[in-house]
């Protein structure tokens, strides 16, 4: 999809277009759309004398007028002030979703001043921009027949009568990381058998040249060779080999902030089999490595004076009479020795050796991020991620950019008490510590990989896709993770 949004200095009275999203507060008629109304005979004072729509987060009303604006489409935002980012990219998002679905080439968003509250102009450019891209992103590349033909939609304007100097540099930053997100839903969504590990390897390489990053793809003879016993231990029951894959985006020196990205590009679960029902969900479990392209994407882009090192450890988890069994001991890149009790706990597996990887960049601090247990999304829901680190100062600095980016986390403890849970009989350790706890026992077996640098570790399996159709969001996968990351590191430039 080609999709772009772009800032105008423009009053929405003088504007052209044809359906204009306006952001409204929760009350009265904003005053700031009295010359627009009186352009549009009454028709926005008539929705709030019908009494029926108050600007409630969420309510919105469509009214086709005469005049170069033919719809108008209002959309509450609520109480202004009320976590004024997340409620204009939200309402952003909302408007843009509905743009696409009415088939609109094209449209324009005017985030009213009361709406809008105290929120500065950069954030406002950011936020718009990040919520456009959220709202238009669709999948029907593998639909051959669909069900309505609508002309794409293309771009949405984002209207700044004043600040638009302001607006357009934070719309800058808001666009680099809207095309991160965007790339990272476009890669989620693929099934089991468009997005094998090879194809993953080809993705990123594609990356390489056009986005100025240096891209590494390791087959699985570099793989044996490289040690990984873990990763290969995933991979051997599956006709495909996999990759691991490296990325680096070097626009200063000095050490990287590594992010890891756990790509399994589908989980049976292995010999440990899961149950048929909904097991088509398990393709999202790359949503990790998607994050982290998509943060690439960003980079890209946008440039920052950042040094940002990326891994993405790929495999396909399959039974098969190659497939590793229940008992087996493996040996892992850092030369630990691991217990597989249950070969459905595999992304630990990938990421264990996947830290290791790291210590040779003697990174910052190394960040990663996986669809790791279902078990966080019984402590969580799909509302927050979970974060677990062994740093508190980035434990911190991730918990601030989730609620910048609204791609909120929440802490688990990683105390002492919680390591022997993963302690094996014939091992140095086993990769599952039972149900209790089964989050933080995951989070302690990547501890006993991440060895010499801070490290936080991610728990997306309950944020990365959606089975409900957020008005804002849709259904499937959430780019969980871009917007998280780019707030991080654009916070350390
Ligand atoms: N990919 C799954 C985790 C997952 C579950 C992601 C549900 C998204 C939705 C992971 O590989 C897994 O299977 N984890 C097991 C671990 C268990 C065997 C210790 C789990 O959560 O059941
Ligand atoms: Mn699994
Ligand atoms: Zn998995």
């Amino acid at each position: 999809m080609t999709f772009e949004t772009q800032v105008i200095p423009a009053a929405p009275e003088a504007h052209a277009t044809p359906l204009l999203i306006l952001l409204v507060p929760q009350g009265a008629l904003p005053p700031s759309l009295a010359a627009l109304d009186k352009a549009s005979g009454g028709a926005i004072a008539r929705c709030y004398a019908a009494g029926d729509f108050t600007g409630k987060k969420d309510d919105t009303v469509l009214v086709y007028v005469d005049g170069p604006r033919p719809r108008l489409l209002l959309v509450g935002v609520g109480v202004p002030g009320e976590g004024s980012r997340s409620a204009i990219r939200r309402g952003t998002a909302i408007g843009s979703r509905r743009a696409r679905t009415l088939g609109m080439p094209s449209a324009a968003v005017f985030v009213t001043p009361e709406a809008r509250g105290k929120l500065d102009p950069k954030d406002l450019g950011q936020v718009a921009a990040e919520g456009a891209a959220q709202g238009a992103w669709h999948f029907l590349k593998l639909k051959q027949a669909p069900e309505e033909k609508k002309p794409p939609y293309e771009r949405l304007e984002i209207l700044a009568p004043a600040d638009a100097d302001a607006i357009r540099a934070g719309h800058a930053t808001g666009a680099a990381i809207a095309a991160g997100h965007l790339a990272c839903r476009g890669i989620q969504v693929l099934p089991g058998n468009h997005l094998p590990p090879r194809r993953i390897g080809e993705i990123a390489a594609e990356l390489g040249p056009r986005l100025g990053i240096t891209v590494t793809v390791l087959d699985k003879a570099a793989i044996v060779k490289e040690g990984m016993g873990a990763l290969l231990a995933i991979a051997q029951g599956s006709a495909e080999d996999p990759r691991f894959i490296v990325l680096e985006y070097k626009g200063a020196d000095g050490p990287p902030v590594v992010l890891i990205g756990k790509g399994v590009t589908f989980d049976t679960g292995g010999i440990s089999i899961k149950p048929a029902q909904g097991m088509e969900d398990m393709k999202y479990d790359m949503s990790g490595a998607a994050a982290v392209l998509g943060t690439f994407e960003m980079l890209g882009r946008l440039r920052p004076k950042l040094h940002v090192v990326g891994l993405i450890p790929s495999a396909e988890n399959m039974p098969s009479g190659a497939a590793i069994k229940p008992g087996d001991v493996v040996t892992s890149h850092l030369g630990k020795t691991i217990e597989v009790v249950n070969t459905d706990a595999e992304g630990r597996l990938l990421l264990a050796d996947a830290l290791s990887y790291a210590r040779r960049f003697s990174p910052a601090c190394v960040v990663d991020i996986a669809t790791l247990t279902g078990a966080i999304t019984v402590a969580l829901g799909n509302t927050a991620s979970g974060l677990m680190g062994t740093d508190a100062a980035l434990v911190r600095d991730l918990l601030a950019a989730g609620v910048r980016a609204h791609e909120r986390a929440w802490e688990l403890p990683l105390w002492d008490d919680y390591r022997d849970l993963n302690k094996s009989e014939v091992a140095d350790v086993k990769n599952t510590g039972g149900r209790a706890a089964g989050s933080i026992s995951a989070g302690w077996f990547l501890r006993e990989f991440a060895e010499s640098f801070p490290w936080a570790h991610l728990d997306i399996a309950g944020t990365a896709y959606s089975d409900r159709d957020d008005p804002a969001m849709g259904k499937g996968p959430t780019g969980m993770g871009v917007r998280l990351f780019s707030e991080f590191l654009l916070a350390r430039v």
